[in-house]
This record gives structure tokens, sequence and C-alpha cells, in this order.
């Protein structure tokens, strides 16, 4: 790959200032308010292929967001590279704890990023992540040094689920048909450890609601003597976890998969400080299920979180009273194996199951999908690895991620190819999280990183 280096130093500023333009727009998909904005992006997106090079883009419309293709197909011989981002963010709230406006971004240095970082809700996950791509592409066009086909699918209902992306790609697989697919919306490990992601965890997304009396009660009068909905959501919930924090639910961990010692072993030599770990989250302690590492226990296996708890008065001052409602919601991390349709199932006869008496519990299912695991001796891999090596100098560790890109899954079952997760942001990015930012190393070495995957890629298909 000639130049990559001497190309990205001279449009740098451009390059900056392009990907800032993108996170100015808000394009958050949970919330309506902003349908406006997530449409805008998607033209956005379309006029950035068109400018770097792709022959054909187009805007798929869907019953949601669009789905923005485009294509560059210089021989149908050659190998195809199908790349798949989101053009969507998630909500900034709670905007008060952004230490500048979520989208007016702006580059400050950090500990971590002494080199700056941009800022901004979406910088890393994922429009940062994805320009890196449109980048990389413009490159490899105006410098004559495309060796295969290209196509870009760009999504703009990630964060919400990707309901219309999976009825897209069971429409279009023949125009989706690839030989690789390539995403970059996941971590590694740190800038002078480079890693490329080989799983993802799985998901079942529920929400839950408790209802007691037909109406608030004064709690002096009634406290005591009927079922109070806040309490009984509350032991309900600690009851999913027995004292070794494991699930209780029955069934829960029938499928999991079980790594072999020799596998857990390998794992463990990724490099990880439990001290800088819990320095960086003002913890005094990590906490999870007995028997597993920390590293086990955000990747390789399954989890139950509350991910919000409401009901009965939360205003100013006291009020006395005893809520008709309470409402939670909970997410499950599933690990390979594990079906998430099934396990929201057995979440829901569990959960309705140990109600206690005058309390019903209705259980709505949100939205999930599988996990992915790939292996590390294929060509892609292999492409990746090599791609890293040369522009990090050095090889990177193959990990599994704790997050989830449920699309992922159904695209190999859909087009029958597998993913590479070629992500380069770090954990400490805050993604969704106040105070989101992407490192501009990252962004730089993401893009020069990236044409030598098409390269090794299409050399090792030969
Ligand atoms: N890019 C993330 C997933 C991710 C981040 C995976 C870092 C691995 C490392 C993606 O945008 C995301 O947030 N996914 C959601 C699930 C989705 C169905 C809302 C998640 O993991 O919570
Ligand atoms: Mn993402
Ligand atoms: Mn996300």
């Amino acid at each position: 790959m000639q130049n990559v280096q001497e190309y990205i130093i001279k449009n740098k500023q451009r390059f900056l200032d392009e990907l800032i333009q993108l996170l100015r727009i808000p394009s958050v998909s949970a919330d309506s308010a902003f349908s406006q904005d997530v449409f805008d992006t998607s033209e956005a997106v379309k006029t950035a292929l068109e400018n770097a090079g792709c022959d054909i883009v187009e805007i798929c419309e869907t019953e949601g967001y669009p789905i923005v293709y485009g294509e560059k197909i210089i021989d149908p011989s050659l190998p195809t590279v199908l790349v798949y981002g989101h053009y969507d963010v998630q909500p900034p709230d709670p905007i008060d704890l952004w230490n500048s406006p979520p989208f007016e971004p702006v580059i400050k240095e950090t500990e971590i990023h002494p080199e700056g970082a941009i800022f901004a809700r979406g910088a890393c996950d994922d429009k940062g992540q994805m320009y890196m791509h449109v980048k990389a592409l413009e490159f490899m066009v105006k410098t004559e040094q495309l060796p295969c086909n290209v196509k870009f699918m760009i999504e703009g209902e990630e964060e919400v689920g990707s309901n219309n992306l999976a009825v897209f790609v069971a429409n279009n697989r023949e125009k989706l048909s690839n030989d690789i697919i390539l995403i970059s919306d996941t971590g590694m490990i740190a800038n002078d450890v480079p890693s490329i992601t080989t799983g993802l965890r799985g998901l079942s997304y529920v929400e839950v609601e408790v209802t007691g009396p037909n109406r608030d009660l004064h709690s002096g009068l009634y406290g005591g003597a009927v079922a109070n909905p806040i309490n009984a959501l509350t032991k309900m919930i600690a009851s999913l976890h027995d004292k070794n924090n494991h699930i209780t639910i029955p069934g829960f961990y029938d499928k999991v998969e079980n790594l072999s010692l020799e596998e857990r072993a390998e794992m463990a030599k990724a490099p990880f400080s439990l001290e800088a770990y819990q320095k960086a989250l003002n913890i005094s302690s990590v906490d999870g299920e007995n028997g597993y590492s920390t590293n086990e226990r955000n990747s390789i296996r399954p989890t139950l979180d509350v991910n919000g708890i409401w009901g009965g008065y939360i205003g100013e001052g006291a009020k006395t009273v005893i809520a008709s409602k309470a409402y939670a919601k909970i997410s499950m991390r599933l690990v390979p194996n594990q079906d998430w349709q099934d396990i929201t199932q057995l979440f829901k006869t569990h959960f309705e199951s140990i109600a206690p008496k005058g309390i019903t519990v209705k259980v709505k299912p949100h939205h999930g999908g599988q996990g992915y695991v790939t292996p590390i001796d294929t060509i892609g891999y292999q492409a990746a690895s090599k791609a890293y090596e040369t522009t990090f100098g050095k090889k990177p560790i193959p990990q599994r991620s704790g997050g989830s890109i449920p699309i992922v899954a159904l695209f190999e079952k859909e087009l029958n190819s597998k993913t590479i997760l070629m992500g380069f942001g770090l954990d400490s990015d805050a993604i969704h999280s106040p105070n989101e930012h992407f490192g501009v190393w990252n962004y730089f070495k993401g893009i020069e990183t990236i044409p030598y995957f098409y390269h090794h890629f299409t050399e090792m298909n030969k």
C-alpha cells in the first residue's frame, strides 16, 4: 500500500473537519424529536460515499430510517468486501454531565489520548469508526490502489435493534453478496496493545410491569395490609441472582458454551490490570459471578442487569404513597448457543412465577439477538492480523467482547459470510455515556490500517 501515511498527513485537517460536520447532526434514533436529523444524516452519508468514489450510492427506504448503500465494483471476478456501520447514535442524556455540548464536537487532550480526542455523541460509536472506512476508500480510489470490490451498508437503527435492517438483508441477498463483512464498531485493548474482536454477546432486553392495587394508596391507611409493587419488584429482582452471583432462572445456563481450561488460559494472557480497572471506575472492588475473572465475566459469561427502574413518588420532598405500579428494564447478555428468544421465554415464565400474592406481572420483550464468535484460522482474520501488524508494529491479540451487534449473527445466517470486527475504540472512550470521545490517533490509525486489510485479503484469496 503506497503512501497511505503521506495521504493522511496531507488530508488530516479535512478528514477531521468532515467527521466533525457529521457529528454535528444529532441522529438520535431512539427519540422521534430527532427524526429529521436522522434522515439528514443519511443524506450526509450518501454524499460522503459519492465523494469517496462509490459508483452507485442509494438511499434505501425502510419502514424506519433509511439504509445507505454504496458500491464500487471494479471486477466481478475479484473478492468483495461489505462494510457495515451505523450513522445513528445513542441519546446524549444525561446532558448535564457533558463538559461540552454533545453535538458541538471539540478536540481535547486526555491522559489516554495525548494527541487529542474528539468529544461528541457518536464520535466513537459509530460515526467516527464508520467514517474511517469512507476515508480509507477515498484513499484507495484516489491513489488507484483499490484491489477488490467494495460495498457499503450504513444503517440508521442499530441503537434501536436493527429491525428494518434484518428485513432489508433478507430481501437483498444478491445485492449484498460478498466474501467478507468488515465492521469497525467495537474496541481494542489499548493503543499499544492492538486486538481484534472475535466475539460479541447476544442480548435479550425486556421490560417488566408489576401491578398491585388498582390505584395509588395512602401508605398509612393501607401500608402493611396490601402488597407494595415496588417492594415486590425489588425483591423479585434481587432473587434473580444467588449468593454466588449465578442467575437463578431455571434453564438459563443449559446451553451456555463452556470454554476449556486451555482456552481460558489463553484468554488470561491478554494484558489486564485490575488495579487500573478499579481506579478508572473509582470502585474499591469488582463484582460478578464467582469462579470467573473480570475479563471472563464481561465476555464469555452471560449476565442479567437492571438498566432502569421506576415507580411511585420521585418528585421533591416526601409523599406518603403506595404506588399502584412499578417498572424495570432488564437486559440479559448472552453467550454462544444461548438462543435469545428461548431465554426471553425462560425469563418471562420465571418472572411471572415468582410474583407474590396480590401482584400481577407483565413481561414485554423489547429486542434481542444472537451472539457471535469467529474463528481466527480464516483468511479474513489472518488478513486483518497482518494489516494491524503492519501499522501497529505488533501482532494483534484476538479478544471476545461483551457488547452486542445482533445483526452480525444474522449476516452469517442470511448472507453466509463471516464478519471481521476491526474496532479502534477504547473502553475508556465512554460510548453511550456522557463525554463520549474518539482518539484522533485512533481515527487516523484506522484509516491507515483498513487499506492493508483490503490488500492482504485480496492477495490471500488469489
Ligand atoms: N457498537 C456497539 C456495540 C459494541 C461496542 C460491541 C463495543 C463491542 C464493543 C453497538 O452500537 C451497541 O451499542 N450495541 C448495543 C445493542 C443494540 C441492540 C442496542 C449494546 O451492546 O448494548
Ligand atoms: Mn455501535
Ligand atoms: Mn452503541
